[in-house]
């Protein structure tokens, strides 16, 4: 097997911030509810980026730290539960505005699993050895498919975009990854698309467009917490035994950001040292597919990942899905 490592990160956040104290005046919430409630503080708003312009951003700053050039990139896949549209995909966009014109290009539809899924994904693509550099990118604008009246949702979710590259290496980069998904589970995270149309039918009762109804995304928020709190173990336990590595061997652990309850929880379940977890979900909310490459960015900037150090990410969301991958930085 080819040992493929990431070499670049990159993020991009939009400039409007929402505080706790912003959205109470939208929805009947307070700042104390959503800071003991999640650990959120503030979140970011794009208000005149589409997903792709985020996108684009972070993977610009991505192969700029990885020291190559966008026309460097075979291969370019955007994670994402909030593309542009459903054509083109918003990797292709990207593709375009980065001038990345040797890459092919395809989305992933994970939702907070993404980036985890799509990191596998790209792995596969280098070691089969037909290609050498992958652009993998996170980017959502989830503010689009948020109901801005629902305070069970709106508190809780924020815009951005992290991005790796990741490159064909002499040195050991991912390990192994395992991922997995349960659509049974489909009901507990949900966030609608077009409806079906009936070109048979009298014109009258044709149902699309649909005024006054939005894709908003709805969550049954205690579920999803039980599910977390089981899933994210296991995922953990799962790599470690695959990888044959024990917990004391792992640097840092780098989970989906949704709440740092689940954080708080999962380190108590395992019984693993909070220092181990990098957390960042005070300030940008839950990204989704976003989370865990802006995390890695920041971790990068803050010379926070050594060389050869063991690090394990954790993604878990809507299908549902979840997955983990076991890298050395
Ligand atoms: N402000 C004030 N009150 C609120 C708010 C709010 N923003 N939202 C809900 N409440 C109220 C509820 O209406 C409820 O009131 P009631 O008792 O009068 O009915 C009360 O607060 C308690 O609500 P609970 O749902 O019991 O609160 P809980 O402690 O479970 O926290 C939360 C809710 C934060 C959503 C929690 O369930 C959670 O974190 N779940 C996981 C969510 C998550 O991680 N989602 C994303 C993961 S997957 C992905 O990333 C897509």
């Amino acid at each position: 097997m080819k040992d493929v490592r990431i070499i670049g990160t990159g993020r991009w956040i939009p400039k409007n911030q929402l505080t706790n104290d912003d959205l109470s005046s939208l929805v009947d919430t307070s700042d104390e509810w959503i800071r003991t409630r999640t650990g959120i503080q503030t979140r970011y708003v794009s208000t005149e980026e589409n997903t792709s312009h985020l996108a684009a951003k972070a993977a610009q700053r991505a192969i700029q730290s990885a020291g190559l050039s966008p026309k460097d990139i075979d291969l370019i896949i955007v994670a994402t539960m909030t593309p542009d549209g459903a054509m083109p995909s918003t990797a292709c966009l990207v593709q375009k505005y980065l001038e990345a014109e040797n890459a092919f290009c395809f989305d992933l539809s994970a939702a907070c699993s993404g980036f985890v899924y799509a990191l596998a994904t790209a792995t596969q693509f280098l070691q089969a050895d037909f290609y050498n550099t992958a652009l993998v990118i996170g980017a959502e604008a989830l503010s689009k498919v948020i109901d801005w009246e629902d305070r069970n949702t709106c508190v809780l979710f924020g815009d951005g975009a992290g991005a790796v590259v990741l490159q064909k290496s002499k040195k050991k980069g991912i390990e192994t990854f395992y991922l997995g998904a349960d659509g049974k589970g489909d009901e507990l995270l949900q966030c609608p698309g077009l409806p079906l149309q009936d070109p048979f039918a009298k014109e009258k009762q044709r149902i699309y467009p649909v005024e006054g109804i939005l894709p908003a995304l709805t969550m049954k928020g205690k579920e999803v917490f039980q599910f977390a709190l089981t899933i994210v173990p296991a995922c953990i336990q799962r790599i470690l035994h695959q990888g044959r590595y024990d917990l004391t061997d792992i640097h840092h652990i780098v989970l989906h950001q949704a709440n740092i309850r689940i954080l708080e929880g999962v380190a108590r379940k395992m019984q693993i040292p909070k220092e181990k977890f990098y957390s960042n979900i005070n300030q940008y909310g839950n990204t989704s597919a976003a989370s865990i490459p802006i995390a890695l960015d920041e971790m990068r900037e803050q010379n926070l990942l050594k060389e050869g150090e063991k690090v394990i990410l954790v993604g878990f969301g809507g299908g549902l899905t979840w997955g983990a991958v076991l890298l050395t930085w």
